[in-house]
Parts: structure tokens; C-alpha cells; sequence
């Protein structure tokens, strides 16, 4: 499983960097391939989790398709390999640009946001002498019990189109003679951790699907979006996602017609536990009140903590062989001028020195994408094991 062994190897390169285990990725692509394969269903790789080029060419070689949500996403997504038809493009403001480039790498399906949007595609497709097949982005309303800033699928969220509006999608759907229907989208958030969210999801998704079909369309894909979450907690015991069950859930709920076929967005589970931030302590500072750690990693490499109070597990691979030892609490800092540039208040870690390596697990999913230039930074290195 995931290898902190082998960090000490790379730690005369320069930190700040990114750890990937592609043995731990590659365990994690077998194993949901295996279970969706199981019930025939589909997975797009959510590429805003992570566009690291060999992640990328890694998660290309299991078959996986490509949700995209920038036309870059999508030339990448080309470029390395992704079948144009199992490239699917979703965002809530695509602009003509990035429609036009889709267009051009002929791409399986725009998942569109707005009557807007279904028409601006056809306006495009038609200059283009082409038909787009669409598939309409519905929000379902469903609760995801997640944090409020990464939920997406409430009627106060931007995303989607509501239910109220599914009168117009329809003549539009009627008149526009650019676009082709090919199904319906939905996607209720991210890091959800409790499997009756998806029931729920089901639910909505069949009763929308009897929608289209009562006015006579004929939905051939069902995309239940993505959002299966991970363990933070205990990225040793728990490294791999529980593919199994999550997949019945849908088998079990989701009303699938002979010939449909379901369609699954995953990001964060696939990649999350490939990856570790590696830090070094650049000084201890012990205060009255307070010890801190300043690391040379700071909210400019990981955000998570700061943007969104998300834990991720700290360890000091300088003195695991004292991790039993009595050690101290930290505030975990970064070097960056801002208050909010703490991965963690008292951290409990073995007492630690100057030039200590730090890893921050679980650090594969939306980490490496939204590091900054912020005060000049430097860009953050990768470093890959592949045992
Ligand atoms: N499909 C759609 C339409 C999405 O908006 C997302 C994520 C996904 C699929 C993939 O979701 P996943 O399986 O990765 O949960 N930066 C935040 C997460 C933002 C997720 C945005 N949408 C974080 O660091 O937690």
C-alpha cells in the first residue's frame, strides 16, 4: 500500500513536493473498474481532480473516460489518449471557445446548464455543419450532507437546471435541430461519505428519466455524476475506495432500461490516497501559548485546510521509529503572509527539529490542481514511485 518508505529517497530533492504512489493508483483503477464492470457501467475520470500529466496517462490506460470542464480539460484529455467519445464536457459557463474546440475533437456530449447554453451550442454545431449530442445537467435537489462549499446539487446551488425550468428544455430540445438528446446529468456534490445520499439520487434520477420519456424523449444515458468521498482519517487502513458497495447502490436503486447506460463521474476516489504532500519544518517556533510548525509547504501547494477546514493526516517521517515517544502539539503552519496558512491546529506529532520531513496524506485529489503562484512561489515538483 502506500509507500512512506521510499519518500526518504526522493528528500534530497528540493521540498516542497507532491508524492505519488502509482502502485496505489493503479490498485485503485483495478478495483473500480472491477466493480462498475461488474453491473456494465461507465466511468469518466473527473479530470479537475488531478491533471498531473502520468496520473493522467495512468488512469487512460484502465479504459476510463474523461469528464472535462474547460476546453484545456479537454484538449488534454485528447492529447493523452481518452476516446473523443467517451470525453464529456459539463460546466456551468463553457464559453464559445471552448464549445467550439469540443466540437472539433468531436467529444461524446456537452452536459449542458441552461436553456442558454442549448442554444448557444446549436448556434455553434450549425456553423459548423455538425450535431451535438447534449445531455441536460438537471439539479435534483438532493441533500449531499457534505461541506456547504463543495455541495452542488441544491436549488440554491448555480449548477443545473431546476426542475420548473424542464418545460422550456423540452421545446428547445424540439426546435433546436443542431443538438441531439442524449440523457440526463446530475451531480449532487462531493466527499460524500453516507451511501443513502445515492439512494436518494436514485430515486430523483428515475423520476426524472419517466419525465423525458412521458414527453417523448428517449433518455440512452443516465450520468449519476460523481462525489464518492474518502477517508482522511486513516489513509493506511483505508487507502482503497469501497467501489463495491457504492456501485450496487445503483444497481440496486437506479431504474437502468434494456439499452441505457449509466454513466459515473469520479474524481477525488480515484486519485485522493495516490498522493502525499511532502514538507520539510523550516523552524519550530515554541511560544507561551502556542508551538509552531512553519513548514516550506504552505496554502500555495494545498489549499484544502484552509479553503475548506479539510483534515488531512500530518505524520513526521523523520521520527516514526519515536512515534510512540511522548511528543507535543503544533499549529501546523505554512510560510505563507496569511493568518489562514495553518494545515492544522495542535497536531499532536513526535517533538520535531529543523529539516524534519512532514507528509500530508490523502493529498492526491484537488491538491497539486489548485496550488497558486501566490507570493511568487515557485511551481511544486512531482516525484513518482512506481515499485
Ligand atoms: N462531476 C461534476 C459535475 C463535478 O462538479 C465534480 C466535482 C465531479 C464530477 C467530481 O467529483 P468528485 O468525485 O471528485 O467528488 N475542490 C473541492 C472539490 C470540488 C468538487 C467539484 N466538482 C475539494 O477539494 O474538496
Amino acid at each position: 500500500m502506500f509507500n512512506t518508505d521510499t519518500i526518504t529517497r526522493f528528500s534530497q530533492s528540493e521540498t516542497p513536493f507532491y508524492y505519488y504512489d502509482l502502485n496505489v493508483l493503479r490498485q485503485t483503477l483495478s478495483a473500480c473498474r472491477e466493480a462498475s464492470s461488474k453491473y456494465g457501467f461507465h466511468v469518466h475520470y473527473a479530470m479537475k481532480a488531478n491533471f498531473n500529466p502520468r496520473v493522467l496517462d495512468t488512469i487512460q490506460s484502465f479504459g476510463f473516460g474523461a469528464d472535462c470542464v474547460s476546453g484545456n480539460e479537454v484538449k488534454a484529455a485528447i492529447e493523452h489518449g481518452f476516446d473523443n467519445n467517451k470525453v464529456v464536457f459539463a460546466g456551468v459557463g463553457k464559453s464559445d471557445k471552448e464549445i467550439n474546440a469540443a466540437l472539433d475533437a468531436d467529444i461524446f456530449c456537452f452536459n449542458v446548464e441552461s436553456v442558454q447554453e442549448l442554444e448557444v451550442i446549436d448556434d455553434l454545431a450549425a456553423a459548423k455543419g455538425k450535431v451535438a449530442n447534449v445531455a441536460i445537467r438537471i439539479n435534483p435537489n438532493v441533500d449531499a450532507h457534505t461541506h456547504h462549499y463543495i455541495t452542488t446539487g441544491l436549488d440554491e446551488n448555480k449548477f443545473g437546471i431546476n426542475t420548473w425550468q424542464l418545460n422550456d428544455v423540452a421545446t428547445a430540445l424540439r426546435t433546436l435541430k443542431n443538438i441531439q438528446f442524449v440523457g440526463i446529468h446530475f451531480h449532487v456534490g462531493s466527499q460524500i461519505t453516507d451511501l443513502e445520499v445515492y439512494k436518494s439520487l436514485c430515486l430523483r434520477i428515475n423520476e426524472m428519466q419517466d419525465w423525458f420519456e412521458e414527453h417523448g424523449f428517449k433518455v440512452k444515458v443516465l450520468n449519476t455524476g460523481g462525489g464518492l468521498g474518502v477517508d482522511y482519517y486513516n489513509p493506511d487502513t483505508n487507502t482503497i475506495g469501497d467501489f463495491e458497495s457504492y456501485f450496487k447502490v445503483f444497481k440496486d436503486f437506479l431504474n437502468v432500461k434494456p439499452g441505457q447506460e449509466v454513466h459515473f463521474e469520479l474524481g477525488r476516489v480515484l486519485v485522493a490516497q495516490s498522493a502525499a504532500l511532502i514538507s520539510s519544518v523550516l523552524y519550530v517556533k515554541n511560544g507561551q501559548k502556542k508551538n509552531f510548525l512553519v513548514l516550506d509547504a504552505g496554502m500555495t501547494e494545498l489549499m484544502r485546510p484552509m479553503l475548506y477546514q479539510a483534515y488531512h493526516a500530518i505524520e513526521n517521517l523523520s521520527r516514526r521509529d519515536n512515534a510512540q515517544a511522548p511528543g507535543t502539539k503544533y499549529d501546523v503552519v505554512g510560510p505563507i503572509c496569511e493568518s489562514t496558512d495553518c494545515f492544522r491546529k495542535d497536531v499532536e506529532l513526535p517533538v520535531s527539529q529543523r529539516g524534519d520531513l512532514i507528509a500530508i496524506r490523502t493529498a492526491g485529489a484537488y491538491g497539486e490542481v489548485m496550488a497558486s503562484g501566490y507570493n511568487l512561489r515557485d511551481r511544486i515538483l512531482s516525484v513518482y514511485s512506481e515499485h
